[in-house]
């Protein structure tokens, strides 16, 4: 979703900014601006389209001087993607610019208003709203931009994450938030603001969050005061060390972030269970788990809420709770959880999954939880996110940032996670035999091995990609722990490529998808070595007898389903609870090539955000 970045100190602020929304590409826009001020002018170029097209409309059209600056990247919730709906946004009187990330849900209420006073208005977004709103109350009550601010916001409802500077002030950028991240970057007399750190991690390792409800006032060369929206009260700036680094966030020679982060999984996995799996001891060890074990087995249920592919990682996760450790599990997609009206109760956990910690849905799902005396464990990639703010307690998953739209060593990150959460509880609860739970330590540490022998077959699906390459649809078929596997599966494809996928329980095909099948129907089969194997053969069976083509994700060494598919892909033997881990692999790479022969934009394939802060 929308991005933003500001820039105010001793440097040329335009460079700063336009490499900043380059980083933030990742969130997913469909046009971009900036604003700068030297001083004596107010400069502003924006556009429909990406940040390189921004730049075009730039040289021709500012001078791009200025230490002053805000940019945007937008994600178009109120009115079409185009220039004048695009960010920032000037006031009527043309002193005040502003950029917004977020939602104002009662601003067509304040617009009338507005109007009636005499204001009009160029675009058709709730920001241009607000920026208006701020200058009535400044000129009406005569008050400085930050007081301002701080009313206005008193009278919006919805979320965001805003900075905005005044013509007069050509010291002093104001930002505030609710419910949409944001982060104040502290260097030598300059400071930096962003939706997350990425676009100053080579300038300060030094950052502020705000939290929700607060809004800063930053002055060129001097303190930030953080105030309390509502109240007033004086917060003491919070300044945390980061431990981002600028190879973390840059592609490293791959042609795409999402192939990067891909390959990046046999040593992330590691990462996440660096330190906590010691298979020599015996020892699951989860800092933010030890002291809640009691609230976990006494629980009468464990709820996982999350959205997308961390809803699937929770999928697989049912299967591993109910199995070792005996304890019910319901998972929700946290959009549907929060508007049910949902039956909780303090002797429920709720597990709350998210990459990036700032899903709208989900962190609104969380609260919900929590006023109904719920425990609420998080389990987050983003160190500091909002929602690994909110729950109680939780593990983040250490995959470093993943820039890619598409998720990919997230999904095996949580995995590792969730895994080591159900094991730890199963043997503390006695549920799982000691020989059980000390071959799945032994098997878990083996991951990041057989994932990377998985990528092996790269070139092989490669070749399998061009062959399906200009299908319209695709059936993904997976059984027990790999029936979520296919629905990740489907995702993928359908996410970066736009071609459409669906994933099914095996058993279910002959509920309504095998109409579906005939001789242009690629049908993705996970027929690995499992329980289920002889069912997934006869599923195979039916799919040929209607000949549909074969797609099998097969386990190394196989025989009867290699006889039986149009192509195998192949993966290392695993217990088939951890299978989730590897077959998921070759179907990432699979998708990945299809998208890059369909000249899709892999990173930041269409309408979509890497994190989804408007629900
Ligand atoms: C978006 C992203 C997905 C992600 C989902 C949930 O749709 O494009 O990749 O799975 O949001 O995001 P979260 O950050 O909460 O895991």
């Amino acid at each position: 979703m929308c991005g933003i970045v500001g820039y105010i100190g001793h440097r040329d602020a335009y460079p700063i900014i336009i490499n900043g929304l380059k980083r933030l590409e990742y969130r997913g826009y469909d046009s971009a601006g900036i604003a700068l001020y030297d001083g004596t002018q107010i400069e502003l170029a924006k556009t429909k389209g990406k940040v390189v097209d921004l730049e075009q409309r730039a040289n021709g059209s500012i001078s791009k001087k200025g230490t002053l600056g805000i940019g945007h990247t937008r994600w178009a919730t109120h009115g079409v993607p185009n220039d004048a709906n695009s960010h920032p946004h000037y006031s009527n009187s043309g002193e005040l610019v502003i950029i917004h990330n977020g939602i104002i849900e009662n601003y067509s209420s304040i617009k009338k208003e507005l109007i009636n006073r005499g204001y009009t208005f160029h675009s058709d977004t709730d920001t241009e709203v607000l920026v208006n709103l701020i200058e009535e109350i400044k000129k009406k009550e005569s008050v400085k931009l930050g007081k301002a601010v701080q009313i206005a916001l008193n009278q919006v409802v919805g979320a965001y994450a805003i900075a905005v500077f005044d013509k007069n002030k050509p010291n002093e950028i104001v930002v505030a938030k609710l419910g949409s991240p944001l982060a104040i970057g502290v260097g030598e007399d300059e400071f930096f603001i962003a939706s997350d750190a990425s676009p100053f991690i080579e300038f300060t390792n030094n950052a502020i969050y705000l939290e929700d409800e607060e809004m800063a006032i930053i002055r060129r060369g001097k303190d930030i005061k953080i105030r309390k929206i509502k109240n007033d009260k004086v917060v003491k700036p919070f300044v945390q060390e980061l431990q981002l680094n600028i190879e973390q966030i840059e592609k490293g020679g791959y042609d795409h972030f999402m192939l990067k982060e891909i390959y990046e999984q046999p040593s992330v996995i590691k990462d996440t269970y660096r330190g906590r799996l010691l298979v020599d001891q015996g020892i699951i060890k989860l800092g933010g788990l030890e002291e809640y074990i009691p609230k976990f087995i006494n629980a009468d249920r464990i709820i996982i809420i999350a959205c997308g592919t961390s809803w699937h990682a929770g999928l697989v996760a049912e299967y591993t709770f109910e199995d070792w450790a005996r304890i019910p599990v319901e998972v929700e997609y946290a959009s549907e959880f929060r508007y049910r009206n949902p039956v909780i109760t303090e002797k429920d956990v709720v597990i709350a999954i998210s990459q990036s910690g700032e899903t709208a849905d989900t962190l609104a799902a969380i609260k919900l939880a929590k006023k109904k005396g719920a425990f609420v464990y998080g389990i987050c990639n983003v160190v500091g996110s909002t929602i690994s703010r909110e729950t109680h307690s939780g593990t983040y998953t250490h995959a470093g940032p993943e820039i890619g739209v598409a998720s990919t060593k997230a999904f095996t990150t949580q995995i590792t996670v969730l895994t080591m959460i159900a094991l730890k509880l199963a043997h503390v609860k006695g549920t799982i035999s000691k020989s059980d739970y000390m071959m799945h330590l032994h098997e878990l540490d083996m991951i990041p091995t057989h994932v990377a022998a998985a990528l092996k077959s790269n070139d092989k699906i490669k070749e399998i990609a061009k062959v399906f390459k200009d299908a319209t649809n695709f059936l993904y078929l997976g059984r027990g722990y790999n029936f979520p596997v296919a629905l990740e599966g489907a995702l993928k494809l359908k996410e970066i490529s736009y071609i459409h996928a669906e994933g099914y329980p095996a058993a279910e095909m002959k509920h309504g998808p095998i109409a579906l099948i005939d001789e242009q129907m690629p049908v993705v089969v996970i027929a690995i070595n499992s329980n289920h194997y002889g069912k997934v053969v006869s599923n195979i069976e039916e799919i040929k007898a209607r000949k549909g083509k074969i797609i099998a994700v097969v386990t190394e060494g196989d025989t009867v389903v290699r006889e039986l598919a149009d192509y195998v892909m192949e993966v290392p033997k695993t217990p088939e609870t951890l299978t989730p881990l590897v077959t998921t692999i070759p179907l990432q790479l699979l998708s990945y090539h299809i998208a890059v022969m369909l000249d899709r934009n892999v990173d930041q394939p269409r309408n979509l955000a890497k994190s989804v802060t408007v629900e």
